[in-house]
Parts: C-alpha cells; structure tokens; sequence
C-alpha cells in the first residue's frame, strides 16, 4: 500500500541535502509512503503512482514531533500549586510528594487512563513520538507498575525512581538510593529503556545521581538526565562524563556547562513549559547554537512543573523567549528530539525514515510560532497510517 501527499507548500525534510536551510526545506513538494516508510521525496509535480493520494491543498508538512521528556503516570493535577506560584510563590521539587501520594493511592486502570488522556492530546497535537517516565511511584511495586503501565504505549520508557526521596525515607536519602539501586531498579528494568535521575536541589546531589546512573547502566539501561533546572549545579558536567544521551531542563548553565555540552554526545533538551508554568528565567539557546550544542525541545508534561502536552506552545515559547529561530525550535522539537532519544529512524522525512508526520492547517512551519496558541495540527500520521484527522466542527 503506497499513500503520496501531493500539492504540499511547505515541506520540512530536516535532510539540508534535499532543500533549503537546516530544515532542508522543499516547496511545492511530495512526498510518497510505502510500507509505512518515506519512499520518495521531490517535486509535487513528478510525484510516482500511489495506491492512495493526499492533496495536502498547499499546506505545509513538518515531521511529526518527537517528545523526547514528559511525565505521564501520575493522579491528580496541582492546579492550586499553579495557582499560589502565580500569586508569588516558589517552585520547589517538594510538590512531587503531593503528586506520589495520589498516584500510589491509584489504580491501575486510572494511571492508564490518565495516560491515553494525555497521550491522545499529544497525538492531536502532532506529537507522534512520547517518552514516558516514572518517578511518581517512589516504592518498589508503584515504580515498577508505572514503567510497566507506560511501556504498554511507548518504547521511550525511563526509570526516574531517584526523582525525590519520598516521605518514608525522610532524612534518609543514601538508603534511598540504595533501594532504587537494588529492589527497585531490578523490578523497573525489564520494563525501561532508560535510567533518569533528578540531580538538583531538594533532590539528588551528584554523588547519589552518579550511582543511580551507574547501576542503571550496569543493568543495561541508558542514561538521561534532570540537570541543572533550579540551580547551576554539577549535573550537566555528570551528563557529559557519563555520556548521556540528553541532559535536561539546562535553565542554569555556566560557559563551562555550555562547553562540555557542545564537545558531548549529549544533547541539551529544553523545556520552555517548565520556565513558562513556574515562572523561571528562561535559558538562552543562542549560546548552546553559538557553540555548537546540539539544542532538543520537549513538553515535560507533569502535574507540577509544565502541565502542557502542546509542542506548538513550547515552539512558541522557544521563538519568543529562549533565542530560537523559528528553524532551530521546529528542528528541536523533531529532530533533536530524536537525537535526545538517539533514534536514527525518525524526526526527519527522508527516503528511508518512518512516515510519522504532519499536515498543518497553515502553509508552512512558520505559522506554529507566528499564531501562538492556535491548533493548525491537521492530519497526523505515524508509520503511514493515519492516527488523527482534524474534523472542523463548527455548522
Ligand atoms: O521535569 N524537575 C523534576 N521533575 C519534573 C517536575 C515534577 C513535578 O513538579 O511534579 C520536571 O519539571
Ligand atoms: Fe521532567
């Protein structure tokens, strides 16, 4: 079965081979899909034959978003958290406490539904790839069962046991750690690809974080990081010396962090949701650009810290307020986002790539940060098949 979408006025490639700029942009483009793969990239004109033709009618094409950082088995909101940090209050990592709390009262079927919830915004939001972590569980059984929860939607599930030491360890964080690096990390491991740790204030110093790493490593998962989001700590610097594959949050970052980050293999993954929702300085990504960092974008959708499942949102922040060009964030929020993830199979629309992608109600990627806060998501497909289609409602 082979689909073409032809008549596109904007197509986003992210290959600079087959058009303009970093996007490798084609105009008046299509692009043909055979089993579930991009087959065929050109001119609309000199499309080939397809079983099925899409008129994408002049619209613009990106590749469907890859998130590669949100937080999505959980119970409960913390709005009234929002609310008070609106009227002058702090964003602190203590507020996790109150999210472990209700997800360890809930069931299984509730932390499953709470997640098609928000999964279903992400795919309407043309997010066609989530990462899922845990990290609200904080005991052996309710960790293990969140990954177990999360890997029923996703690949891209991680192990975040070290996300703040929970109330029944209270002032005794080393057994803590020694628990998610035994008992726990042995029940979470079969249903995890990755191993996260939160290394920041009010949660795990650098020491507790290396270890936590470490012993995922040492049981075949791969490392990402939470770094650097409160205050300019070591996190970053652990990100690069244990080769991690992002390192996360980055809104504190010294010359020397930004350094380390542009000679690694580790991208550094923003996180415009976080600052916006807690109303943080925001990190100035023309300095990671500068030096030659490689800059991904996600939605870290959680209860506490930014609430959104909307990557046209975070794009518009990142133009707005973090030193993005439009380009950059519409490259962070696809093909960095695969890079943060180290797929190689997705995030770009080349010959060969999964056909996960997006028809925009809007001519080309521009509008995405130019009409903040309108939903110009169309047609969302993965692996070639369509996963939503936007109805207009209004009679
Ligand atoms: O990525 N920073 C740590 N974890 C989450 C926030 C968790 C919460 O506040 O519930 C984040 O922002
Ligand atoms: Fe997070």
């Amino acid at each position: 079965m082979s689909v073409a979408i032809t008549n596109i006025g904007s197509l986003v490639t992210n290959d600079p081979n087959i058009g303009s700029g970093i996007l490798g942009e084609l105009e008046n483009a299509g692009v043909v899909i055979e089993d579930g793969k991009i087959a065929w990239v050109g001119n609309s004109g000199s499309a080939p034959a397809a079983d099925q033709v899409i008129d994408a009618k002049g619209m613009g094409v990106i590749p469907g978003f890859v998130d590669s950082h949100a937080h999505l088995v959980f119970a409960g909101d913390r709005s009234k958290e929002f609310e008070a940090r609106m009227n002058g209050e702090k964003y602190s990592a203590g507020g996790i406490k109150s999210t472990v709390a209700k997800t360890r009262a809930a069931s299984d079927a509730e932390l499953e539904a709470n997640l098609i919830t928000l999964q279903n915004e992400m795919i309407r939001s043309g997010i066609t790839t989530f990462e899922s972590k845990s990290g609200y569980g904080l005991s052996v059984a309710d960790e293990a069962r969140s990954l177990a929860i999360a890997a029923k939607h996703t690949s891209e599930t991680t192990f975040l046991g070290a996300h703040v030491v929970p109330e029944d360890f209270a002032s005794r964080a080393d057994d803590y750690v020694a628990l998610v690096t035994g008992e726990m990390l042995d029940a979470c491991a079969p249903h995890a690809k990755w191993v996260d740790v939160f290394c920041d204030v009010g949660a795990f110093d650098v020491d507790q974080s290396r270890a936590v790493l470490q012993a995922g490593i040492a049981k075949g998962l791969k490392p990402r990081i939470h770094a650097n989001q409160l205050a300019t700590g070591g996190g970053v610097q652990l990100a690069v010396e244990l080769d991690c594959a992002s390192a996360d949050h980055c809104t504190h970052l010294s010359t020397s962090d930004i350094e380390a980050l542009a000679g690694s293999n580790t991208v550094a993954t923003l996180l415009p949701g976080a600052e916006f929702s807690t109303r943080a300085t925001y990190p100035d990504a023309k300095k990671l650009f500068a030096a030659g960092a490689t800059v991904a974008l996600a939605t870290d959708c959680n209860p506490g810290s930014s609430y959104t499942t909307s990557m046209s949102f975070c794009i518009s922040v990142a133009i707005r307020d973090m030193g993005f060009s439009p380009e950059q964030a519409l490259w962070s929020a696809t093909l960095g986002g695969a890079k943060a993830l180290r797929r190689n199979d997705i995030g770009a629309l080349s010959v060969g790539m999964s056909a996960d992608l997006v028809v925009l109600s809007a001519p080309s990627f521009r509008h995405l940060g130019y009409r903040p806060g309108v939903d110009q998501i169309f047609h969302v497909i993965k692996s070639g098949k369509t996963i939503y289609k936007h109805q207009d409602g209004i009679k």
